[in-house]
This record gives C-alpha cells, sequence and structure tokens, in this order.
C-alpha cells in the first residue's frame, strides 16, 4: 500500500521541536522516501508556539499537505491549537501524566499518552531531553528505524559533547521502553520499512541557494544579517574560503551591495542575500549596478512585513518591491524557486543571467521555502552550463582604444577586467558615452537607455525556463509562482482526480514578466486564477498591467504560513465544471 504520513510535532519554541522534526525526516530519507518538511516558529528565542511537519511519502509530494495524520503534542499550547484537527482515524502522541494539559475525549482519535516531561525531569535529569523522550515514543510506536535516529542524533549532538549524545540516546531508550511497557498501540500506521536508497541529498532551502552559487562560481559573497535570510551567510562561509573564494560581513545592507558591486567590477561573480527592509537599503546602489552594467545576484528572502512585522513567517509580497525597486530606469531581472531544488538550479540561473546580462538579477526565496528541507537527486554539475560575461581580451595595438559600453545589437558590451592591458574605464553612475566618459547630451542618453534596455527585449526567448501544465479542453487555468507554484501542483492533481480539466503554469522568471506564454495561455481558457500569498495579488496585477487583455482572479492569503492544496482546491473547483470540454 502507498505510504503517504503527515507527522505534526508542536510545542514550545526551545524545547526541540524543530530538531525532533529533522531525526524523523532524516530517518524517513534513509528510509528511501520522498520528505517535505514545513516548520514554522515566532521570532523569539524561546517560547511561542513552534512547529515542525514532516511528510513522507513512496510517491512524489509537492507540499507540506492540508493537515496531520499523527500529532505529537509537547504542551497545552500545542494541542489547544491542533485540537479542532483531530479527527476520526487520526494519531495523537501527547505528554501526559505530568504535563500541562489533559485533552477531552476525541472520537474514534488513537491517543497515546506518554509523559514526557516526567521521564526527562525525574528519570533522566535533562528536561531539555523530553523531546527524545517523545522522539523515541513515537519511533516505537510507528516502527522508526532505531539504528537511523541513533546516528542522526550523534550527529548533531556531538558538537556538545559525548554526555549530550549519550543522554539523548538514554532519553530515546526511555521513552521507546515507556511504549514498550504501557500503550498498547490501537492504529495501523508504521513508518515504511527501508528500501535502497535512491541517490537524494537533504537540502535545505537556504542551503540550496548557497550550493548552487558555489556551482555557479561565486567567490565573493557580501551580507548583513537579517532574518530570514541569514541562513545563507552561514552557509555560504563555510563553502566560499574552502573554495579560495571571499565572504564578508558589512555593516549595512548598503554596504554589502557596494561591495558586492566592487568585486564584480573586479572580475569576480558576486552575491548578497537579504530579506525586503534590506533590499530597500540597496536600492540606491542598485541604480549604480544598473547604469554601471555590473553583474550581481541578490537573493531577497521575502518575510512577513512591513517593517520587522513577522521575520520567520512565509509572506510572497516583495515582488513589486523587487521589481519596481530602485530609481529612474533600471532593467533587471527576478526569478522565483518553487521548491528546495529550484533553489539550486534557478540560483544558477541568476548567476548566468546576470553574467550574460551584465545587471542586477534577483532570486526570490521566501521564509518557509528558506528552512523548508526535501530531499533532491543528486545533481550531476558536468551537466549543468555555467556562463560568464564577455570580457574585453585586452589592447593588440597601441591605436586600440577599449569601449566599454559600445553600443552593440544586443546591448550587451565586453568588460575590462582590472589588469587587463588597456581595459581600463570608469564605472560609473554618471550617463557616459561608449568610452565610460560622462556624457550627458540627449542622443549618448538616448542610445545608452535603449541599449541597457535592449539586453532585456528577447529576454522571454532567451530564457524559457517555464513550465506549462495545459489540459485539453479545460476551462481554467492557475499561473502559479515561488513556493505557491509546488502547491498548486498537488491541487492541481487533486482536480484531476476528481474528473476536471485544468490548467497550469508555473513561471521561474517573474520580471519582466512572460507576456508571451501567458497570453497563449490565457488565449485557450477562460478564467486565469493567481494564487499567492500576498494581500495584493502582486504577481496578478503585473500580469494585469502588463500583457493584454488578461485579467486574473486573485486568490490571497497573508497569514504567515503558506497556502495548504486544498485551499487552491476549493477555490478552484467554483470555477469549474465537470466534464467541460
Ligand atoms: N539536547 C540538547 N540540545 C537540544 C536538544 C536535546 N535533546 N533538543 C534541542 N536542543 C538544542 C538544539 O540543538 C538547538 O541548539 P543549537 O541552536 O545550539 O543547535 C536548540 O536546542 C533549539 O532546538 P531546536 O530543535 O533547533 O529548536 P526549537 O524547536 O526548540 O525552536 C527556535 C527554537 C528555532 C524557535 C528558536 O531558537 C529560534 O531560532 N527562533 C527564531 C529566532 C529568530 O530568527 N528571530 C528573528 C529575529 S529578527
Amino acid at each position: 500500500m502507498a505510504t503517504d504520513i503527515i507527522m505534526r510535532i508542536a510545542g514550545e519554541g526551545g524545547e526541540g521541536v524543530i530538531s525532533t522534526g529533522d531525526f524523523l525526516m532524516q530517518a524517513a530519507t534513509r528510509a528511501g522516501m520522498e520528505v517535505v518538511t514545513f516548520k514554522t516558529f515566532p521570532s523569539e528565542i524561546k517560547g511561542g508556539y513552534a512547529l515542525s511537519q514532516v511528510r513522507i511519502s513512496d510517491n512524489k509530494i509537492y507540499s507540506q499537505g492540508d493537515t496531520f495524520d499523527i500529532l505529537v503534542a509537547f504542551n497545552g499550547e500545542a494541542y489547544a491549537i491542533n485540537k479542532k484537527e483531530l479527527t476520526p482515524g487520526k494519531i495523537m502522541v501527547y505528554d501526559f501524566p505530568g504535563g500541562d494539559f489533559e485533552p477531552q475525549d476525541h472520537n474514534g482519535v488513537h491517543m497515546y499518552p506518554v509523559p514526557m516531561t516526567k521521564i526527562a525531569k525525574m528519570e533522566l535529569k535533562a528536561p531539555i531531553a523530553k523531546n527524545m523522550v517523545a522522539l523515541g515514543a513515537v519511533s516505537e510506536i510507528f516502527k522508526v528505524p532505531m539504528d537511523s535516529l541513533i546516528q542522526s542524533i550523534t550527529d548533531k549532538f556531538i558538537r556538545k559533547g559525548q554526555a549530550v549524545v549519550d543522554k539523548n540516546l538514554e532519553a530515546i531508550e526511555a521513552g521507546a521502553r515507556y511504549v514498550r511497557e504501557n500503550i498498547k498501540k490501537t492504529d495501523t500506521r508504521v513508518f515504511p520499512s527501508p528500501t535502497p536508497q535512491k541517490d537524494v541529498i537533504i537540502v535545505e532551502g537556504s542551503e540550496a541557494v548557497a550550493l548552487g552559487a558555489m556551482v555557479a562560481g561565486c567567490r565573493f559573497f557580501s551580507c548583513y544579517p537579517i532574518t530570514p535570510a541569514t541562513s545563507i551567510a552561514n552557509y555560504m562561509s563555510s563553502m566560499i574560503l574552502k573554495a579560495n573564494g571571499f565572504v564578508y560581513q558589512a555593516e549595512d545592507e548598503i554596504a554589502s551591495i557596494a561591495n558586492c558591486l566592487g568585486a564584480s567590477f573586479a572580475g569576480v561573480k558576486t552575491m548578497t542575500s537579504t530579506s525586503g527592509p534590506g533590499l530597500d537599503l540597496m536600492s540606491e546602489l542598485l541604480g549604480l549596478g544598473s547604469m554601471a552594467e555590473l553583474p550581481v545576484v541578490i537573493v531577497n528572502v521575502q518575510r512577513g512585513g512591513p517593517s520587522t512585522r513577522m521575520p520567520t513567517k512565509h509572506y510572497q509580497a516583495d515582488l513589486l518591491s523587487t521589481a519596481y525597486n530602485s530609481h529612474g530606469d533600471t532593467p533587471k531581472i527576478i526569478l522565483a524557486a518553487s521548491n528546495v531544488e529550484e533553489n539550486f538550479y534557478l540560483t544558477i540561473d541568476a548567476f548566468n543571467l546576470a553574467e550574460r546580462y551584465q545587471m542586477p538579477v534577483f532570486m526570490l526565496s521566501d521564509a518557509s521555502l528558506a528552512i523548508r528541507t526535501e530531499a533532491i537527486p543528486v545533481p550531476d554539475i558536468s551537466k549543468i552550463k555555467i556562463e560568464n560575461r564577455v570580457t574585453y581580451a585586452g589592447k593588440k595595438d597601441e591605436q586600440e582604444k577599449f569601449l566599454r559600453y559600445v553600443n552593440t545589437k544586443s546591448g550587451i558590451s565586453p568588460m575590462g577586467i582590472p589588469g587587463t592591458p588597456g581595459a581600463s574605464y570608469a564605472a560609473t553612475g554618471l550617463e557616459h558615452a561608449e568610452d565610460s566618459g560622462p556624457r550627458t547630451n540627449q542622443e549618448t542618453r538616448n542610445m545608452m537607455t535603449e541599449k541597457r534596455w535592449r539586453k532585456l527585449e528577447n529576454i522571454e526567448a532567451e530564457y524559457t525556463n517555464i513550465e506549462v501544465d495545459e489540459q485539453q479542453g479545460a476551462e481554467v487555468g492557475i499561473i502559479a509562482w515561488g513556493l505557491t507554484a509546488s502547491i498548486t501542483k498537488e491541487a492541481i492533481q487533486r482536480l484531476r482526480n476528481k474528473g476536471y480539466k485544468v490548467s497550469a503554469m508555473y513561471p521561474k522568471m517573474v520580471y519582466p514578466v512572460p507576456v508571451n506564454s501567458i497570453e497563449k495561455f490565457a488565449s485557450k481558457i477562460k478564467t486565469v486564477i493567481i494564487p499567492e500569498a500576498n494581500y495584493q495579488g502582486q504577481f496578478a496585477q503585473l500580469v494585469k498591467a502588463k500583457t493584454n487583455n488578461v485579467n486574473p482572479v486573485k486568490l490571497n492569503i497573508y497569514r504567515g504560513e503558506p497556502f495548504i492544496p486544498k485551499e487552491i482546491e476549493d477555490f478552484t473547483e467554483k470555477y469549474l465544471t465537470k466534464g467541460s470540454s
């Protein structure tokens, strides 16, 4: 029988909820399963409601799912928040007796009380190990392979010392023993038995961005820490130094983008990462990057804004501020990833595009995607195409004059890299002539403005990374971007399983808007729906503004968590009629 299990571990931040979910995720991956995680926690270091959800399946999965099958409740708050979802057939493992709550009767729900706090405090004398008591209990009830847990626990806690590892292994055994001696299993759920491992690696969203940057050839990274983008810096700093690169924590976001532009001028591939408020600070320097035609990749890990608002929460609301970022006419490209694997490949694309077009290229991630973990197929690096900027080879004779901004047909002109004979030029924010000297007469101004924009004239034909999943006879189509795209895929699957015809499109480049593809897609259907995790319907607005007569129906959430597939499924179903042809 096919396996599709969703485990939700819920409790207080600081209780080790996230680690517990991570250990289960690792066990599932070692068992050769597909895994998608969803984590959400408050911005406090300790306290507040934290959740870690692990969905495992032997089929391809796109989303975190609608709800849970198994709830592991560490405290009364976790129970109170989740109890409305405790419907018959579901399972709850919870801290009782000795915890801070006693649940009501839930008809048809399999209830497994385990005194997690009591065992950790009284028996183990280690309150922090409560989560491992819970994990031991869960692994005994659902037959999670113990050797995998032991491996993961040892790997994670060894940096805290062997005593910490031993205490946690003791806690695992204490939880398992309690179940063996006191609990009678009433449900039939079991963890899948290990199958030969697929060729996969377990990667977190932000880690995938960093890996992509390294593969693309990034050798200079500068940023100012900001939640939820900081983990990219953590990953970059551990990798880039080993590759003879340079990482620099700047005093603010203005300095970090300025550092990157300087490194880019020097011929190095460079990246910075930030979140909404940090991008605002970068905006003046982005004008310089655009004017001086310097390649740079800027990762914007979107969070619940505006201002500090909900820095650890999911939101897709920086699309317009990124698209219209900076002053004047600033050509730019924005890519948005829908899952962890795309964070890797689209970061490489972002570098390739920045190098090819010599301009700032943005990569949009978000707070949820940044910490989502997936098991992704090991990339075959030898098959990945890496692009480098066109450079000036150097002076052949004394008469030759290097024209950094030569007005070519494509708008792309060779960059002079410092140290190359005769390649010096001024990378200036002033309007300039082909030789980079300041010039503000009308002819030059017009020529240079048009040259800078001409680079993007054929971008849609030149960057064709767009997924189109059309169904003959469909009258409704969903266009989804970012993390919402992967959740939409599951909604589409369910609607088709119900017998509906429905099409879908998932653009990877969200700016410039892929107008031709969208118009073609929309011309075959009656209704275009765009679900987005923002209030205004930002992509829907762009589509309406840029296309000829495509007027999407908006579906918006802004609560700080991603869509669940059911929301998109239910909303779309209202527009569908079965058997339409
Ligand atoms: N034994 C020993 N240590 C344990 C343990 C155990 N049994 N279980 C967990 N821990 C440790 C973890 O290793 C981790 O320590 P580390 O950071 O040194 O690795 C710590 O306890 C927290 O455990 P973890 O499972 O990672 O998280 P949690 O579920 O307890 O939730 C967070 C804590 C993640 C919510 C919180 O720490 C946090 O980071 N909040 C967000 C802060 C933020 O970004 N604010 C925004 C500012 S703008």
